[in-house]
């Protein structure tokens, strides 16, 4: 693959026609490594996230050694990349080949489940086996996520303390794991969250062998600046510290927008201007669906192959290749105020649940990547690159929701 030093040097020697995911697989083994280092118990990446084969080894260089599976697919990928680590299971419906598949040929033990009918789901197409670690799907309140993940899976205190006396038999080991919903941005959440899981143990009477705290941990965006994580570590330490739990109780945590979305940005060109909009190369079919549909102001800096941008800025935009209204970006993206067709565009932060949801929709699909060595447009984790070519690092704050 491709090596440059900056995303203006990749524009000078390619001058791209299709847009380019640009990785910076560092910035994803750094965060790996807060996470291993800070986090009390294992760091499970969920792999839906980001499951690039360069993105997989840069959180394994991290130091993180298990996954979070949820599809053969994944598992199938997972397994091969990485023989020794350890996969868990943890999409609350599966099919009932591929939890087979995934016992008897991937050596898969950790099932989650949320209904009784999953439940024995997972017992039959193991053959009733005796070494499962079976966890319980536990809805819990997402006020604090931008993206809410609580409606569609879980399972509230009223029915859990059953399908917890329920499991305990079937189970080698047991456990409780929650989301609390994507890009999270206050630590509370957690607190409350493992509060739930205190009343249930305490309702239940059961010991637990795991608490699974599951992903949420917030990225850095143009509009959403989150608490530093230190401020949700300290938090869950605190939180944990009060479960009736014994010492051989594992913690677990599930984190996967929070170790990638600094690693990879796209690589856009502008097609058309009109007005305040600029029509570019990807968009919401493609690597860029948090843009468009959760509404996430990425950061982004413009880059002109030949000639000077204006140092004036303006509020923009942006509409991707498709014929369909949805491609739509609204931001605002601040950029250049003479920006035109053939300039490009970096957009930081689609390390995570970009390329990933890319369709080929309409014939636009580009797998064109390449390697790129300076920092992320914005890290939670160490220094931050400038918003233009051009800027000093500190033009990132003209970026602002305030327009
Ligand atoms: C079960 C599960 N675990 C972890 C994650 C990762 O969440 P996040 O990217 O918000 O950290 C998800 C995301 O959908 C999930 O469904």
């Amino acid at each position: 693959m491709d090596q440059f030093n900056s995303a203006r040097s990749l524009v000078r020697a390619l001058a791209p026609s299709i847009s380019v995911t640009c990785l910076r697989p560092g910035a994803a083994t750094r965060a790996s490594r807060y996470f291993t280092r800070n986090f009390p118990g294992e760091i499970l990446y969920a792999v839906k996230t980001n499951p690039r084969p360069e993105i997989l080894d840069a959180v394994h260089a991290g130091g993180v050694r298990r996954f979070d599976v949820a599809s053969i697919a994944e598992i199938k990928l997972t397994a091969e990349r990485f023989p020794e680590a350890h996969l868990s299971y943890m999409h609350p419906v599966k099919n009932r080949d591929d939890i087979r598949l995934a016992y008897f040929r991937y050596g898969v033990r950790d099932f989650v489940f949320d209904t009784v009918d999953e439940l024995d789901k997972i017992i039959s197409a193991t053959d009733g086996a005796g070494d499962l670690t079976l966890m319980l799907r536990l809805s819990v309140p997402n006020f604090h996520a931008e993206l809410d993940l609580s409606s569609k899976f879980g399972v509230g205190q009223d029915r859990a303390v059953g399908l917890l006396l329920r499991s305990r038999p079937l189970a080698q080991r047991l456990g409780v794991c929650f989301h609390v919903g994507s890009q999270c941005m206050n630590p509370s959440a957690y607190g409350t969250a493992i509060h739930l899981v205190r009343d249930l143990i305490v309702s239940s009477g059961m010991m637990l062998d795991v608490v699974d705290i599951g992903g949420g941990f917030p990225s850095l965006y143009q509009d959403m600046s989150p608490p530093p994580l230190n401020a949700y570590m300290s938090e869950i330490v605190m939180a944990l510290k009060t479960l009736p739990v014994g010492d051989t109780c594992e913690f677990w945590a599930e984190p996967g927008r929070a170790l990638v979305a600094e690693s990879a940005s796209t690589l856009v060109r502008v097609e058309l201007r009109r007005g305040e909009r600029l029509y570019i190369n990807d968009g919401t079919y493609g690597s860029l669906f948090d843009a468009g549909v959760p509404g996430f102001i990425f950061p982004a800096r413009a880059i002109r192959a030949v000639g000077r941008l204006s140092p004036a800025l303006t509020p923009y935009t942006f509409y991707g290749p498709t014929c369909d209204g949805m491609d739509f970006m609204k931001g605002p993206f601040l950029l250049p105020e003479d920006m035109r067709e053939g300039d490009y565009i970096e957009i930081g932060q689609t390390g995570a649940y970009g390329c990933t949801m890319r369709t080929k929709f309409n014939g636009f699909h580009s797998d064109a990547t390449a390697l790129l060595t300076d920092a992320p447009l914005l890290t939670l984790y160490g220094r931050r690159a400038a918003t233009r070519e051009t800027d000093r690092p500190e033009a990132a704050s003209l970026c602002s929701k305030a327009l």
